[in-house]
């Protein structure tokens, strides 16, 4: 097994971390979390993640950079693709399911989380990357498309958040990483809807930070620029090998899930360094 704090420990980067419990007292009701924290022997650990939209691009990589120190419920709507994914990872020696749904469904949460709970009995991390990038201008808004983007990209990571804090709190390395978009604080003419939807998750990755803190789940959002992915279907806009590359975001997932138990990492931006954005 890779020790999965290998990464973390040698990286002299300008990440902007947070240390959880040091600073100003525990309260009494955070303090055995703190001990707990503490004696976690967390570089041997191997932790249970759910990946949403793991059958291509950032959460397939994320999945395969992951698995060595990983067990995986895979999550998204093609089934074939989860299968081979899952067995490439079975393949390698690692574990992990398939769980094929579509997360923008009424109700579709709960089953996953009940799902990762009878495959592994826990759950440690939880990684919201499905998203769905589609353009339209301002003025020729369509309902339909605008619900249907607001549902993938907002609720259904709220949703899946919702229901497994619960089990998450039981995790001594709690975490939930969302993945955004550096549309969140930029103007790209046509994005309004993507660029808001992506905005919203990180307002509400802010908060469910602070209202997590108390049960020692960490959030975080990774902020990925152009990366050469199916999302960009037909319309690349620079040539793919001056995008960044799935692997790297998915390097960067790692760096977050693997933080030592005494820190946080809040936000990481990545950008492809030869590209417009
Ligand atoms: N590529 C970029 O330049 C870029 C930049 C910034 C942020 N991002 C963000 O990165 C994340 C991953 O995107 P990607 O670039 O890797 O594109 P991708 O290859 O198209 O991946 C999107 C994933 O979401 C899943 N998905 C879509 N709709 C779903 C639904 N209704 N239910 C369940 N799963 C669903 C897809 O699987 P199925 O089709 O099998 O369901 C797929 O696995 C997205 O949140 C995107 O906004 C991408």
């Amino acid at each position: 097994m890779v020790a999965v704090n290998q990464a973390w420990s040698s990286v002299k980067g300008s990440v902007s971390l947070r240390r959880r419990c040091g600073g100003a007292a525990l309260a009494a009701d955070q303090a055995p979390l703190a001990r707990r924290r503490r004696n976690l022997p967390w570089s041997s650990m191997t932790r249970v993640v759910i990946i949403t939209g793991a059958s291509s691009g950032i959460g397939q990589a994320a999945a395969l950079a992951l698995a060595p120190s990983s067990r995986l419920l895979l999550v998204a709507r093609r089934a074939d693709r989860l299968a081979a994914l899952r067995d490439q990872v079975r393949a390698a020696g690692g574990q992990a399911e398939a769980c094929a749904c579509d997360l923008s469904a009424a109700g579709a949460g709960a089953p996953i989380i009940a799902r990762a709970l009878a495959c592994f009995g826990a759950i440690d991390a939880l990684v919201n990357n499905a998203g769905c990038y589609e353009t339209a201008a301002v003025d020729a808004l369509d309902e339909a498309h605008a619900e249907r983007l607001w549902r993938l990209n907002v609720l259904s990571p709220m949703l899946l958040a919702r229901a497994a804090i619960p089990v998450l709190a039981r995790s001594p390395t709690a975490t939930i990483i969302t993945v955004s978009s550096v549309a969140s604080d930029a103007a790209f003419a046509g994005s309004a809807v993507y660029a808001g939807s992506k905005a919203a998750i990180e307002a509400w990755s802010r908060v469910a930070r602070e209202e997590l803190r108390a049960q020692g789940i960490r959030v975080g959002v990774i902020v990925p620029g152009a990366t050469a992915t199916a999302v960009w279907g037909a319309t690349m806009p620079v040539a793919r090998e001056r995008m960044c590359q799935p692997e790297d975001v998915a390097a960067a997932i790692r760096f977050m899930l693997d933080a030592p138990p005494s820190a946080s990492v809040d936000r990481l931006v990545i950008t492809p360094p030869g590209g417009p954005f």
